[in-house]
């Protein structure tokens, strides 16, 4: 029986239904909330994903603004912005587009976001209280995925879960999710040897790779749940990580791409927003 398509497409528009929900209540109460973007340089993907997200934000009302620097801007111009949404109170929630310049050191741009309204949870404050099991903001694609398994239903407990990419974006929350919800995890990378081996013991497969149609059929389990978290460019298509036509006959579920995981990032993103927004009432 060929696999279920575990559509985020339309997850991520219930999600969107019940986040407006979420944003009338905190109208309802005085406070719209505000996302504070940072995008540095001419990059047309990271041009178009700001544009996706400033979207987003005005399909749910949510306040939204953006701070378009030059490619040669400053390490300390972009910290200076950054610190600026720090002391805005209307902003709630900041994000610095990913990539930046090579001048600029990310880490140092990450670091001087306040933990608060870090809702990228890249912030070490937050990749820290994410392995200790504290309260934090998760990653927005991490955060998706584990959105896509919940909602197939699956029961993650006593599973084994192979994540295969250990990017401290994907791989690596997304392995710390998974554990705690108690499935038991085995990260692979570029150096793991004999992959198709270790994916084949999977009753959940997280794929985050950038390796177009990497894993094929014959390295699945039958029945697992395949999540495809890869972009990549084939020609004029777009595919993900995974073979979906060698794949969806044999796993229990599969994410399409574009269409699964894609969606969810943006819609996490926002829900981070309206929690940081939450948390400041309390
Ligand atoms: N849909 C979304 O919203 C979304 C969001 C983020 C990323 N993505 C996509 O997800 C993919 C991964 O992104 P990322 O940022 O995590 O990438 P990344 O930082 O480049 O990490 C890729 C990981 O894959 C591993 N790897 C590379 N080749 C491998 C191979 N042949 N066998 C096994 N492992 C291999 C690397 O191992 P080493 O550590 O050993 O180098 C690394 O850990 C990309 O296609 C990206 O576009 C999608």
């Amino acid at each position: 029986m060929p696999a279920r398509v575990i559509s985020g497409k339309q997850v991520a528009a219930e999600i969107r239904q019940a986040l407006s929900g979420r944003v009338q209540a905190l109208r309802a109460r005085g406070v719209v909330p505000g996302l504070g973007v940072i995008l540095v340089g001419d990059d047309p993907a990271s041009h178009s994903y700001v544009k996706s997200k400033e979207r987003a934000c005005q399909e749910l009302a949510l306040h939204s603004v953006v701070r378009r620097m030059p490619a040669t801007a400053g390490q300390h111009e972009v910290i200076a912005q950054v610190e600026a949404f720090n002391r805005d109170p209307a902003i709630h929630g900041i994000l610095v587009q990913l990539p930046l310049p090579d001048h600029i050191d990310e880490q140092a741009v990450i670091l001087a976001i306040r933990p608060e309204k870090d809702v990228d949870g890249f912030h070490p404050v937050n990749v820290g209280n994410l392995h200790i099991g504290s309260r934090c903001f998760i990653p927005c694609t991490p955060a998706g995925v584990m959105e896509l398994i919940e909602r197939s239903g699956f029961e993650l407990k006593g599973t084994h879960a192979v994540v295969v990419g250990r990017s401290n974006i994907v791989g690596k929350p997304v392995a710390m999710l998974l554990l705690s919800r108690h499935a038991t995890v085995t990260m692979c990378h570029s150096r793991t040897r004999d992959l198709p081996a270790v994916t084949r013991t999977a009753d959940v497969l997280v794929a985050a790779v950038g390796k177009a149609e990497l894993i094929k059929g014959d390295w699945i389990k039958p029945g697992a749940v395949v999540i495809d978290v890869g972009v990549n460019r084939l020609g004029d298509r777009l595919v993900g990580d995974v073979d979906f036509a060698s794949a969806s006959p044999v796993a229990g579920f599969i994410t399409p791409v574009p269409g699964g995981v894609g969606p969810m990032t943006i819609t996490m993103l926002i829900k981070n927003s309206i929690e940081a927004a939450e948390r400041i009432l309390g």
